[in-house]
């Protein structure tokens, strides 16, 4: 018989006895760590409490996204942060220092995300297959969807801000903007030739459909104008070509860009756009 998956020859087997065999419960440096982990963890905590910044409407961080925060700090991608850039409805965004340059970190909010909204984004797209009901999840899976489709659109050629992390509701990413101020949206500024700008969006689109990509919320208030180019911001909602409702997205992106550059004196309509968009795809 091999030896192989035989029991041990009971004769041989050491009795079980009554000796104590002696556990280690001294300090070991791990635990060390994690009390003094623990310690600026409660540290931060308070501070990031204080904060006047982040006294922001509907109240403090929630204690889950504070600790990812702190984990964006202890892995280097934060150092500091700076006040609020925009408080919206789904997520805050601020400014914060990190050891390159700004970032800008956006916090997604879980308890006040429009969550219905949100899921009809998700079902569909086949990289969030099982996401299930749960609020927590839908919004965790949101902010990994918002940072993949950034990482998407890069790899595409448009130019997006470069996504650097993503720790359970909150996103840092490159900061648009100079001097601790935010670029202006398309919609803040005086287009001073908006055939070229228009060209750029609409390349922009197509090679995002190429890509496989729909933005879903596409207007003058999600590019922004930053060191004389044109970036296209928020791509939480951007579903891909197979999600069911991927072409009313893109239809409704059409309308909206094609309306902008209409009122800026240009011959365009929605459907010309949403025409060169999916020609794009096709050839
Ligand atoms: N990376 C960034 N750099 C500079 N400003 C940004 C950046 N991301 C967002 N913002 C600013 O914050 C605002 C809200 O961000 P956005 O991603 O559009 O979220 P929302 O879903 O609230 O519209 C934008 O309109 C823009 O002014
Ligand atoms: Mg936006």
């Amino acid at each position: 018989m091999s030896d192989e998956h035989s029991l041990i020859d009971a004769e041989g087997a050491e009795e079980p006895g009554d000796e104590w065999e002696a556990l280690d419960v001294s300090d070991t440096d791990v635990d060390r760590t994690a009390r003094r982990q623990d310690r600026e963890f409660s540290k931060f905590r308070e501070r990031i409490k204080d904060a006047d910044q982040f006294k922001v409407e509907g109240g403090v961080f929630d204690e889950a996204t504070l600790r990812a925060l702190y984990t964006l700090v202890q892995h280097g991608h934060i150092d500091a942060f700076g006040g609020p850039i925009s408080t919206g409805k789904e997520a805050h965004v601020f400014l914060a220092a990190a050891p390159e340059a700004d970032v800008a970190v956006k916090i997604y909010r879980i308890n006040a995300s429009d969550f219905t909204q949100m899921r009809r984004y998700l079902e569909g797209d086949p990289r969030f297959d099982d996401i299930g009901g749960k609020k927590k999840k839908v919004v965790l899976a949101w902010t990994k969807k918002e940072f993949a489709n950034l990482k998407r659109a890069q790899a595409a050629g448009v130019r997006v801000p470069n996504p650097i992390a993503v720790e359970r509701n909150v996103l840092v990413m490159e900061f648009l903007g100079s001097d601790g101020v935010r670029a202006r949206r398309l919609g803040e500024v005086e287009v001073e030739n908006p055939e070229t700008a228009y060209e750029v969006v609409r390349e922009y689109m197509c090679r995002l459909h190429r890509a496989g990509l729909v933005h879903g919320d596409l207007s003058e208030y999600n590019i922004v104008v930053h060191d004389s180019q044109l970036w296209v911001i928020d791509l939480g909602q951007a579903v891909t070509v197979h999600h069911p409702n991927s072409r009313e997205f893109l239809e409704r992106d059409c309308e909206n860009v094609a309306n902008f550059f209409a009122r800026q004196g240009l011959e365009t309509t929605g459907e010309e756009l949403l025409a060169d968009v999916t020609a794009a795809r096709e050839d």
